[in-house]
């Protein structure tokens, strides 16, 4: 059942430019040069006239919905708050009929998750799920949904299912940037080719893990670790850093880039790997300097890097490269060498990769 895989994880991380291919099936329709989604269709206007769309989740379907924000705020121009549920639900929020809440969630099982809709939902607010499991109590609770179709994911540590999500909020964004009309053709007509072009582009990266194998083998023995990653790719660093500690035990953290220097720099030193988000169509002069930054203190440098780029290669232990692609895609590529580093590190360290201590596939219990 693991199809030749050694752990679910390794078969679900290689699974997902297929996961990616069955999420955009039949709704991303680059030659009709056009977006099919139900749920949306049905919801149109409460989405155009939602006042903000309001993301809630948990764990890594909450990076997930951080990735959204970025899509939604930068193609369509709606304002968006990611809210982890557990804390929205407590918190006594403000919500109206005018706001629209994502629920996004892989089982559709998730007790805080759950409990956030059905408060939002008693509020007036719109409903809106992205699960994966159909059927599921999230799906079943929502007024409408995208579902991602990502295969049934065993592995407790999340991998296709947050890419499937990401390209759901890609979908969403993109064609409600279409029907708000903050998109000009020719860009809309760029974004969906591109989109359908990212599975192929993940196959290409899967094909060699060699590199990612050197450096897990010098980083095995690491006891912290620093992801920075700015812009679009700081959701991924938060991802990048969540997936270490929950398989292999190591301590990590996820930051903006830019907010090194407001503390976590302290930590940095021969001993502190850091790995750094730094395609070259984000903010690359800036993490540029972020990296020197680090070096100057002699702490450890492993980029994930556009293809071909020098600058930072001359300045980094390692490089990983991703082919290129528009800073709103590159989540779906920066994140796979980060779990497959994450995955390398766990086997080397002997850890039971797919069901990490203390841990849960759903969390049904708040
Ligand atoms: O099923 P859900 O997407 O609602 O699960 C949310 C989190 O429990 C989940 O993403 C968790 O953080 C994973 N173990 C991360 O790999």
């Amino acid at each position: 059942e693991k199809g030749g895989y050694e752990h679910f994880m390794l078969k679900e991380i290689y699974e997902q430019p297929k996961a990616i291919f069955d999420t955009f099936r039949g709704r991303l329709l680059p030659d009709q040069n056009m977006i099919k989604m139900g749920g949306l269709f049905e919801y149109k206007d409460r989405f155009l006239n939602a006042d903000r769309i309001i993301i809630v989740g948990c764990g890594t379907s909450w990076h997930a919905g951080l990735v959204g924000e970025y899509l939604f705020e930068d193609l369509a121009r709606i304002p968006v708050e990611v809210e982890y549920a557990s804390e929205f639900r407590y918190r006594n929020p403000v919500i109206t009929d005018k706001d629209v809440v994502i629920a996004i969630s892989q089982s559709g099982e998730t007790a805080d998750t759950l409990a956030a809709i059905k408060l939002a939902k008693q509020a007036g607010a719109l409903i809106f799920g992205v699960c994966n499991v159909v059927g599921s109590s999230i799906a079943r609770e929502t007024h409408a949904g995208a579902y991602t179709h990502a295969g049934p994911e065993i592995g407790v540590a999340s991998t296709k299912a947050f890419t499937a999500q990401v390209t759901v909020l890609a979908l969403l964004s993109i064609q409600l940037a279409k029907l708000k009309g903050t998109l000009n053709e020719t860009r809309y007509h760029q974004l969906l080719e591109e989109l359908y072009s990212i599975p192929s582009k993940i196959e290409y990266m899967l094909k060699s893990d060699k590199q990612v194998r050197a450096i897990s083998e010098k980083y095995k023995d690491a006891q912290n670790c620093l992801y920075l990653g700015r812009g679009y790719n700081f959701p991924v660093a938060l991802e990048g850093a969540l997936k270490l500690k929950e398989i292999s035990y190591i301590h990590a953290e996820g930051y903006p880039a830019a907010e090194m220097k407001h503390g976590p720099i302290a930590l940095i030193d021969e001993n502190m790997p850091v790995f750094v988000i730094a395609p070259k169509n984000g903010q690359y002069d800036k993490i540029v300097s972020n990296i020197q930054e680090v070096k100057a203190r002699n702490g450890k440098i492993i980029a994930i890097v556009s293809e071909g780029d020098e600058e930072i290669a001359k300045m980094a232990d390692f490089t990983l490269e991703i082919p290129d692609s528009s800073e709103a895609f590159s989540p779906l590529l920066t994140t796979i060498p980060l779990q497959l580093l994450s995955y390398h590190i766990a086997v080397m360290r002997g850890c039971n990769v797919d069901q990490p201590r203390n841990l849960a596939k759903s969390v049904t219990v708040e």
